[in-house]
């Protein structure tokens, strides 16, 4: 097997192979002066068993044209199968069609994938499970659930926990931690959002007073739905509100609308590559999952089961 990286997130890449105790692929993925992808493969791939390490995250599309066209490569060199390990997946959101006349981009961008010679998928925490149908190839959804379930264990392990869901959507990732947490209580804010990139928290189901309170979500974007709810609990009495985001797009000014939040800390884990910002900030912690997805791309690769990894 071989692992081979785009340029989104090299210190994870880096980390997969070094889990794996294996070097990267030796291949540049570069740009011409017109910014055009340009990839090249310095070593023969022919019959390999390839996973091409790349997130679709900010910016999205160069970093999709990359992935799509690292894929294109190898498959021109004859890998005998190439799995597209992406820790980040771009347009999850627009799952769906939200009114009419618009789009399903994660569906097309799942086309994109597969039309260009991936064999398989591996994601983290996709946005939503259903997102697994878009591929017509196996998919395999991992969650970083467990490595936030043994982080929150270690730090808060001895306090009143309450397993928060900032919206109603995030219900079923809130109950797989809170089972994870000695079935910790589980409370709901019941946010509504007008338009993209504004939340406005209604209601908190839940009796949160004295407790710390743990928010999960997939997604950290503006970072407006997590610092809203997490004034909401404090004001409903919480004795403090930490959260957990499996993905940390943290665009815009999210990074310091999370510093003056009410919020005690942020931990994110390494899908996406940690900004400047994001790694300078006090109140926000890494976590990695190398060990997850470096796991996962042997068990793929040795043909043993994945899931098993959760149980
Ligand atoms: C939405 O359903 C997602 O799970 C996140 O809650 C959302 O993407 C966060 O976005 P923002 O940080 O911009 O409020």
């Amino acid at each position: 097997m071989k692992i081979m990286a785009g340029n989104s997130n090299l210190p994870l890449a880096r980390a997969i192979s070094a889990y794996l105790e294996m070097p990267l692929t030796d291949a540049s993925v570069r740009r011409f002066a017109d910014e055009e992808v340009f990839v090249e493969i310095h070593e023969n791939v022919r019959g390999e068993d390839v996973f091409v390490v790349q997130s679709t995250a900010y910016p999205a599309n160069d970093n999709l044209m990359e992935l799509l066209i690292c894929i294109d490569a190898l498959r021109r060199a004859s890998a005998k199968r190439i799995t597209a390990v992406v820790p980040y997946f771009g347009y999850a959101r627009q799952d769906r069609k939200p009114g009419p006349r618009t789009p399903i981009s994660a569906k097309l961008v799942a086309n994109l994938i597969t039309q260009a010679g991936a064999d398989r998928v591996l994601a983290v925490d996709l946005h939503a499970g259903q997102i697994q149908g878009f591929f017509d190839i196996p998919t395999d959804n991992l969650f970083a659930a467990p490595v936030m379930a043994a982080d929150i264990q270690t730090r808060y392990g001895t306090q009143e926990l309450m397993v928060v869901s900032p919206d109603v959507g995030g219900v079923v990732r809130a109950r797989s931690l809170a089972k994870r947490l000695n079935n910790a209580p589980l409370a709901i804010v019941d946010k509504r959002r007008d338009r993209p990139g504004q939340s406005e928290v209604m209601n908190i189901i839940g009796d949160v007073k004295g407790r710390m309170c743990i928010l999960i979500d997939d997604i950290i974007d503006s970072g407006g739905t997590l610092c809203n709810a997490a004034q909401a609990l404090m004001d409903e009495g919480a004795a403090g509100v930490s959260a957990y985001i499996t993905h940390g797009v943290l665009s815009g000014g999210a990074v310091a609308r999370v510093s003056n939040s009410a919020l005690k800390e942020l931990v994110i884990t390494d899908t996406i590559m940690p900004t400047e910002a994001t790694a300078a900030s006090d109140r926000i912690r890494v976590l990695t999952i190398a060990p997850l997805i470096g796991e996962a791309v042997r068990r793929i690769a040795d043909e043993s089961s994945v899931s098993s990894l959760f149980d």
